[in-house]
């Protein structure tokens, strides 16, 4: 089993990525390949909207650091998405290479992946009320199922007001379950 995780925060030990590094440590101490992706360290730009990857070319066409990220997806058996809420959404590293993803779509908009894989979206927010942002979540799951993900998971992660950090132990303990339930 390969797993690609791919890490969405500016904070290379912020929440997300810690939660992120709980599931993938797991995983690992069973045997199972994990690619990190930090994309706050590599260079690449959004999807320019050029359309080549529809009548061009099967991959994206851009040569940059995302080239590799793309391409280890598709071999993956699991992708795990990990960032934190910025401005109610995932953030803009994030944001950008999931437009870049556009390339797993054909033409007449059928996914170029092989279905089956499985999907972890691991969100962290500074806002202690888990009803916000949680539309976050639903909205991506959405092109997940069209991309032929038949199983996802979401992990989040709050704020906590009075003891004025992020209690960690909860989500660490859904990514211990995850990764077991993952490797079944
Ligand atoms: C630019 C920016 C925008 C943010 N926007 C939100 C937001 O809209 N909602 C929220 O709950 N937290 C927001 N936050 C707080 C982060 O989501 C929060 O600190 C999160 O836990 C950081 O995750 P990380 O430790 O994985 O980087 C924002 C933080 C920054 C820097």
């Amino acid at each position: 089993m390969k797993i690609v995780c791919i890490l969405g925060s500016p904070r290379e030990e912020g929440n997300s990525a810690k939660i992120a590094a709980r599931l993938c440590d797991a995983a690992e101490a069973k045997g199972v390949s994990v690619t990190k992706y930090f994309l706050n360290k590599l260079k690449y730009i959004g999807c320019q909207s050029c359309m080549a990857c529809k009548d061009k070319s099967e991959i994206c066409v851009i040569k940059d650091d995302l080239t590799e990220v793309l391409s280890e997806v598709k071999s993956a058996d699991v992708v795990v998405l990990a960032s934190p809420i910025f401005f109610g959404d995932v953030s803009g590293q994030m944001k950008c290479f999931i437009d870049r993803t556009y390339s797993y779509l054909t033409l007449d908009y059928k996914s170029r992946l092989a279905p089956g894989k499985k999907v972890v979206m691991i969100l962290s927010q500074g806002d202690a009320d888990k009803k916000h942002f949680a539309d976050v979540f639903c909205r991506y799951n959405e092109f997940f199922k069209w991309n032929g993900f038949n199983e996802s998971h979401l992990i989040r992660a709050f704020y906590d007001n009075e003891k004025k950090s992020t209690p960690l132990d909860e989500p660490y303990r859904q990514a211990e379950e995850i990764a077991a339930k993952l490797m079944k």
